[in-house]
């Protein structure tokens, strides 16, 4: 089949990339200039894991382009995905412009009946709107689709090629059966392709981060109370996770949810419920929990130090999790900046992020290309991503390193025993 993808972004090049692997003939079209002319010489200007091959072979097999021209890819294709960004607005809500954008740009070239599906996580109700932008610029007839991405990044193609569900809102046959065409070779393996009304798959994209968020928000505040009882969170964990009802999955305490989706379809998800009249209180609270939480490591680090003013203090891990470069909500910029403000002077390291980090710190911290080298002369060691390559501790070279053994480890990847038994003054999330 022909495709366009509008948006070349985490979501737009995964799925181009993804489509193109099954044998589709996709171009995926993107404003920003400097990122097209990467694409083309198979720059890939994101990291995840798996996707640069994808790429480079469908593109050398010709079914894979990249274009600035947004009428003309969707001019060639049968089926136009809308895949640009939605940033939250000032009071939360989704900012919807590109999408608006892109949905008139499509009306000004519908050459054809094509098939119009977003893919951007939108409120309900977008696709009404989408629909009248392209119904104001054409006469020729389309199908409106909505199909929510359940990608994750960091295994965002392992995802996308196998997903655990497929959500699809249509409102026509033929869009139901194109898609279903386009989607089949997905789920040979017997996964469900979900048909649902638009409003409703709209709704399901909302629903499913928001008790994700929830869920992590949660056992962020079970922390807190272990630390203050003398419990310990990763057996609570293990005990709850062991649950079926509950299961095992994202329950692991932190320095609190970030990236590109969680923070803002929280508030999405609430600004639609003030919007409607359908109050989401449980999650303006669990946004509120979260902001909270991201503050924790900075303030563990002071209390051991005993203040912040002229210490070293070094960062591993920016990204907001392991497996990726994107630091968007990052619990890392809340943490640096609330070292900073205190007069503490930052060395961070990241395996993948650090080309992000410089654009989000620029001077203001010193960067390190190995781990052990921020230790150097440092008062103290936060840990902020799970990397695997941060799960082994070199406790020797650590000592010998550091001014003083203060590690705040805000992802529980080091037995508290074993760092006091090396002399570390060592505190984690929920273990006092
Ligand atoms: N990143 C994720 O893990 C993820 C997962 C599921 C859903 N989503 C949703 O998918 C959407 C895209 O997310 P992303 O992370 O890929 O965003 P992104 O910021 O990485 O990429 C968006 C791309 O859209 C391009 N763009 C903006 N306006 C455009 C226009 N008018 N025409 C053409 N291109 C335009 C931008 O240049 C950018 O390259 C968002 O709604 C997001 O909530 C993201």
């Amino acid at each position: 089949m022909n495709v366009a993808v509008v948006g070349t972004g985490y979501v737009g090049l995964v799925m181009g990339a993804g489509l193109a692997e099954m044998g589709n003939v996709v171009v995926c079209a993107d404003v920003d200039r400097g990122k097209v002319e990467r694409l083309r010489r198979s720059e890939i200007p994101i990291y995840e894991p798996g996707l640069e091959p994808l790429v480079v072979r469908n593109q050398a097999e010709g079914r894979l382009s990249f274009t600035t021209d947004v009428g003309e890819a969707v001019e060639q294709s049968d089926i136009v995905f809308i895949a640009v960004g939605t940033p939250p607005d000032e009071d939360g809500s989704a900012d919807l412009t590109h999408v608006l954008a892109v949905a008139d740009t499509i009306g000004r070239h519908m050459n054809r009946t094509k098939v119009v599906v977003t893919k951007s996580t939108v409120p309900v109700g977008t696709a009404e709107k989408v629909r009248a932008a392209i119904a104001a610029r054409t006469t020729t007839p389309f199908h409106l689709a909505s199909n929510p991405e359940f990608l994750k990044e960091g295994a965002a193609v392992q995802d996308f090629m196998k997903p655990d569900r497929i959500v699809l809102g249509v409102h026509s046959a033929e869009a139901e059966a194109a898609l279903r065409e386009l989607y089949e070779p997905f789920v040979r393996s017997g996964n469900p392709i979900l048909f649902m009304d638009i409003p409703s798959a709209e709704v399901t994209k909302y629903a499913a981060n928001a008790m994700l968020a929830a869920r992590i928000a949660l056992m962020n505040q079970f922390a807190v109370l272990c630390e203050k009882v003398g419990a310990d969170v990763d057996d609570v964990r293990r005990g709850v996770g062991t649950d079926p009802r509950i299961g095992k999955a994202f329950l692991f305490p932190g320095p609190g949810y970030g990236g590109s989706c969680f923070p803002k379809d929280v508030k999405a998800l609430c600004a639609t419920g003030r919007a409607v009249g359908a109050q989401q209180d449980i999650l303006e609270t669990v946004e509120a929990a979260n902001e909270r939480q991201k503050r924790v490591p900075a303030q563990k680090v002071e209390r051991a130090l005993g203040g912040l003013a002229g210490r070293a203090v070094a960062i591993w891990g920016l990204a907001f999790k392991a497996q990726t470069d994107d630091m968007r909500e990052a619990a890392a910029l809340v943490v640096v900046d609330a070292l900073l403000q205190g007069g503490a002077r930052v060395t961070v390291h990241d395996p993948k992020a650090m080309d992000e980090a410089r654009r989000h710190f620029g001077e203001r911290v010193a960067y390190v290309e190995h781990r052990y080298d921020a230790l150097q002369g440092a008062d103290a060691l936060v840990v902020l991503t799970e990397w695997q390559e941060y799960r082994v501790f070199d406790f020797e070279r650590a000592r010998a390193l550091m001014r003083r053994p203060v590690v705040v480890d805000a992802r529980n990847l080091y037995e508290p025993a074993r760092m006091r038994q090396h002399g570390f003054t060592y505190d984690s999330i929920g273990r006092a």
